[in-house]
């Protein structure tokens, strides 16, 4: 297959990648070391391989690279400041709410598309945003409590 280039910024950063036309925008971010994006179902069902295109939640398994060209991608790796975590890693951390590394930095990134969006969200919003992340080991009580409490909400 013919190669192509894609230029896009990944956490903030300008790359420039060779890459396949058919080559999943999820299997080129995990060639190129961003190993938080997870590879679960490979069918848009798991959310393991979330990250945020222009500030939006999609699923990297569902997307070639190609179509990123231009594009500002975040993955989990962006979302902390060096050594400072973001406040919702803090309160992930802090609410015992850091589950697995298949479905923690999905549930961080969409709750952070959503607070960027709607900094106080409901409840209901917030199990909204997260139900994209399959995860049927732990429930959700933790995590929503954790982004809502980075949300600043008072229970
Ligand atoms: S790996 Fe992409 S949704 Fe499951
Ligand atoms: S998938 Fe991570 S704890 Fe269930």
């Amino acid at each position: 297959m013919k190669a192509m280039e894609v230029r896009l910024n990944v956490n903030g950063e300008a790359k420039q990648w060779t890459i396949a036309p058919g080559d999943l925008l999820l299997d080129v971010l995990r060639r190129e070391g961003y190993f938080g994006v997870k590879r679960g179902c490979e069918a848009g069902e798991c959310g393991a391989c979330t990250v945020l295109l222009d500030g939006k939640p999609i699923n990297s398994c569902l997307m070639f690279a190609a179509q990123a060209e231009g594009a500002d991608v975040l993955t989990i790796e962006g979302v902390a400041h060096g050594s400072t975590l973001h406040p919702l890693q803090e309160a992930f951390l802090d609410h015992g709410a850091v589950q697995c590394g298949f479905c923690t930095p999905a549930m961080i990134l969409n709750a952070k598309a959503l607070l960027d969006r709607k900094p106080h969200p409901s409840e209901e919003e917030v199990r909204e945003a997260l139900a994209g992340t399959y995860c049927r080991c732990t429930g959700f009580r933790k995590p929503v409590e954790a982004v809502l409490a980075a949300a600043g909400a008072k229970r």
